[in-house]
């Protein structure tokens, strides 16, 4: 694995003050694999108090606002994640996607916001299960990148810096317990790859390439192994430590 593996749990629409135990105690078992990058993105309400928690991991959004800042009633900008502790975004998830109407553009100029306050960024990708019985997985998910990921003239610095990160979710591997196979994986993450050269000329290499979608510690440590898997973007999994800290430790050879 050439990059520095990268283990992300995304709570989603979860998670209440009582869970910074949970934050906690994933934050110490993060603290003795440093040769992991741990990150969890908390709901909004969280953010805050799981900075004050953790010391070890990075703290994430689950989204943001491509404005700085105006009449957007409930919405969030870049510039406040960065506010209220976070250092990273996550921008098009699927969920995002369906549920908002996000479009690919709308995604890169969510994600284009963040660079620009300063935060690194998760970019999703994926196909539904239509797409992929369609043959048309690759074509969609190319697209997706080609479309969402921010401007080469905009992100180069951040590319450069291992700021940028990808994340492959198949749409009907996640919260399924139906998991991708590991051939798949890796076949989209070179196509993957390949249109991030494009983008990006000889720096694209250094863009991470997450999986995710029902990764848990039964299948973490043979998709972490495979070719291009830089890491992991968890759902489920991460809401406990108890879940989490195998992923962690999968991805990493530890100290403890
Ligand atoms: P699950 O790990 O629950 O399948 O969720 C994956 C996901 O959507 C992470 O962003």
């Amino acid at each position: 694995m050439p990059h520095r593996p990268y283990i992300v749990g995304n709570w989603k629409m979860n998670g209440s003050r009582a869970m910074l135990a949970e934050a906690r105690a994933i934050d110490r078992a993060a603290a003795r694999y440093p040769d992991v990058q741990v990150a969890l993105a908390p709901p909004f309400t969280l953010i805050g108090a799981l900075r004050e928690a953790v010391t070890a991991m990075g703290v994430g959004g689950q989204d943001c606002h491509a404005q700085t800042k105006g009449a957007h009633t409930g919405d969030v900008s870049a510039a406040m994640l960065v506010d209220t502790g976070a250092d990273v975004v996550i921008v098009g998830h699927s969920e995002r996607r369906k549920d908002h109407a996000e479009s690919d553009a709308v995604v890169k100029a969510k994600a284009e916001a963040a660079l620009a306050a300063g935060l690194g960024i998760i970019v999703c990708v994926g196909e539904t299960l239509e797409e992929r019985d369609a043959g048309k997985a690759e074509a969609v998910v190319a697209g997706q990148v080609d479309h969402s990921l921010p401007a080469a003239d905009v992100a180069s610095d951040a590319v450069a810096a291992g700021k940028v990160a990808v994340a492959y979710e198949p749409v009907w591997a996640i919260g399924t317990g139906r998991v991708a196979a590991v051939c798949d994986v890796v076949a989209m993450h070179a196509a993957i790859r390949g249109r991030l050269l494009a983008l990006y000329g000889e720096s694209g290499a250094k863009v991470r390439i997450l999986y995710g979608g029902s990764v848990n510690a039964g299948n973490a440590a043979e998709l972490l192994a495979a070719e291009g898997v830089s890491g992991a973007l968890v759902g489920g999994a991460s809401l406990t430590a108890e879940a989490f800290l195998p992923i962690v430790a999968a991805a990493g050879t530890g100290e403890a």
